[in-house]
């Protein structure tokens, strides 16, 4: 069957992978190797010279992930910010400007705030849910915009066609994170984006096992450059650290609906609850972007954001859940909760936060894939802790009612 014509579960089992022709194993091996031999200098024999430059396993990886986000090219990196910092790299000079999301991942802000503006990169945080700012925002130097969306931990959501238009009017690229939403709920690049980047250490590996990041693209230009990033920057993600990444999408398919399915049924306990101010989700029809989430996502994820009112409230909720974890990063099969304000995005400035109502009192979660009644049973146990102002006893029986 043509490859080009399968649908997405089968790509996620077998885009970028065969059976090994040497051994028959049904899995790709792990090329544990820094080098490859060869016959005579230039000729290397099975087409490999070394290992930042290229190797199998990682080749698997980049096929399997560009075919799932419809594209022709992917490029893996050692981390989702190293690939970041490789389209900057790639797409920007000295003197060239940045349209940057205001509500994108907190590291990306700090990469751009501390480390590109002293190499004279110039960059504005817009936000990019409207895009008369975003437009006003181009500039004869802008080259590139990158947005977030669903953004974290806002969850706002930008018009990705609406601001593929802009860049192309202005002689720019679009890049999206689309680290939150997956390949399995939108694809950027169908939308008219040049380029989409994730952290694959989140739901694409889905277990929360290594640090990861990738680029997909359709452009050969765009791809050459991030090849050249790969072998000339070497932020490359080792042999073992792709497998697991192929590992994983092979599920994502199976993995999104329950993730999807168990965010909902939180959303629907944390909307109207007493303790909880207000519930930011994409799925929520007065969540400000919603018909255009429906228009642009198939489901809405499992990242929910919720506002407990200070800070102190949301580190109570978070010393009293049991089954959600309090933990950095998102997307694994376990649920984990999170104060973005202190943890993930603690390097953002306050005026900013308080710009993006990134409030001290936001909670965020990401809900995994364990049974749904266990999840909703220790949220109301952590929420109702908060009532009763105390921590809930420990009973031993990890939460489980
Ligand atoms: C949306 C998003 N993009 C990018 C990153 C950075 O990825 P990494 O931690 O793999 O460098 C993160 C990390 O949390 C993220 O949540």
């Amino acid at each position: 069957m043509d490859p080009a014509a399968q649908r997405f579960g089968t790509r996620a089992v077998h885009a970028g992978q065969r059976p090994d022709p040497t051994t028959g194993a049904i899995m790709t091996p792990i090329f544990q190797t820094s080098t490859y031999v060869q016959d005579a200098v230039g000729s290397p024999r099975g087409g490999y010279d070394y290992a930042r430059v290229g190797n199998p396993t990682r080749d698997a990886l980049q096929a399997n992930l560009a075919a799932l986000e419809n594209g022709r090219h992917g490029a893996a990196f050692s981390s989702g910010l190293a690939a970041t910092e490789a389209i900057i790299k790639t797409v920007l000079d000295a003197g060239d400007h940045l349209i940057c999301g205001a509500d994108v991942y907190g590291g990306v802000d700090r990469m751009l705030r501390y480390v590109w503006v002293r190499f004279g990169v110039a960059f504005d945080f817009v936000d990019t849910t409207d895009l008369d700012r975003v437009r006003a925002a181009i500039r004869p130097e802008t080259r590139l915009i990158h947005v977030e969306t669903p953004s974290n931990p806002t969850m706002t959501i930008t018009d990705i066609a609406g601001c593929a238009g802009i860049a192309r009017a202005a002689g720019a690229v679009l890049s999206v994170d689309n680290t939150f939403a997956t390949p399995f709920l939108q694809r950027p690049l169908d939308e008219g984006a040049d380029i989409v980047m994730h952290s694959t250490t989140k739901f694409l590996n889905g277990h929360s096992d290594m640090i990861g990041g990738a680029l997909l693209t359709n452009s050969d230009e765009l791809a050459e450059g991030f090849r050249f990033q790969q072998r000339t920057t070497g932020a490359v993600p080792g042999p073992f650290d792709c497998w697991l990444v192929l590992r994983g999408t092979k599920t994502l398919h199976l993995r999104m609906p329950a993730h999807c399915s168990n965010a909902r049924r939180v959303v629907d306990l944390l909307r109207g609850h007493a303790e909880v101010e207000s519930v930011r989700y994409p799925g929520l029809e007065d969540h400000p972007q919603h018909e255009l989430a429906k228009r642009q996502m198939r489901d809405f994820g499992s990242m929910v954001s919720f506002d407990l009112g200070s800070e102190e409230r949301a580190n109570r909720f978070a010393a009293s859940t049991r089954l959600f974890q309090l933990a950095e990063s998102l997307g694994g099969v376990e649920s984990l909760v999170s104060i973005p304000s202190s943890m993930t995005h603690a390097s953002v400035p306050e005026e900013k936060k308080k710009e993006i109502g990134l409030g001290p009192g936001l909670v965020r979660l990401s809900v995994g894939v364990e049974d749904g009644d266990d999840l909703v049973d220790d949220i109301t146990q952590a929420l109702a802790a908060l009532r009763a102002g105390v921590r809930m006893p420990e009973t031993g029986d990890g939460g489980l009612t």
